[in-house]
């Protein structure tokens, strides 16, 4: 790893000691490391990878009030429905703190940050490679995550991305949970680039 980003991978995880508990802390070590190796298999920068994966759930055990207050004073626009969807806050409030904390990081680390809940209609590889390590590193345990654990690396990224983006759908819908407004016009898009639209 580059010293620079050794530096930054080094300060942040003895701070995030503080601020996760244990199995976020263990969450996020394995979203690093997955991340890390997916960015080696698909041709991504492997040190920016594994530092966005290392910070990316930052702001992960804030309450709903406090990340709505934090929201707030760094000016992110708010869905409706705050209540039931303030959680997803985190990514966009950590990104913003990341940034804070180690000024100079570069741009597309904290845009990977902040799109690894809801994503975003024009993904980069890098959040692609979080978004899906964040699913698929093997300490979760979230419904079936076989079939997409057996095929990365193996299919075309934005494949392994919009699987990963039925999976959390579809996960959402069976669990009546809601779904934010931003994440269904980000699977409109992918559906209609899908189809050459
Ligand atoms: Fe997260
Ligand atoms: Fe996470």
């Amino acid at each position: 790893m580059q010293d620079e980003y050794q530096q930054i991978y080094n300060e942040a995880r003895l701070i995030l000691e503080t601020r996760l508990n244990e199995y976020r802390l263990l969450h996020s070590i394995s979203v690093a490391d997955t991340a890390a190796s997916m960015a080696r298999q698909y041709g991504v920068d492997v040190d920016k990878a594994c530092v966005a994966g290392l910070l990316h759930d930052w702001d992960k055990n804030l309450s709903d009030e406090e990340l709505v207050e934090r929201a707030r004073g760094f000016g992110i626009e708010m869905a409706d429905r705050l209540e039931d969807l303030a959680f997803l806050l985190h990514a966009q409030t950590g990104a913003m703190a990341v940034k804070q904390q180690f000024p100079g990081i570069d741009p597309e680390i904290t845009q990977a940050i902040a799109r690894h809940t809801s994503a975003a209609p024009d993904m980069t590889e890098l959040d692609m490679i979080i978004y899906i390590a964040d699913i698929i590193e093997p300490l979760r345990s979230r419904g079936n995550l076989t079939p997409l654990r057996t095929i990365a690396g193996k299919v075309p990224l934005e494949l392994l991305f919009l699987k990963s983006l039925e999976m959390t759908m579809e996960h959402l819908i069976k669990r009546h949970r809601f779904i934010h407004p931003d994440s269904l016009q980000v699977w409109n898009s992918y559906i209609a680039r899908e189809r050459g639209m």
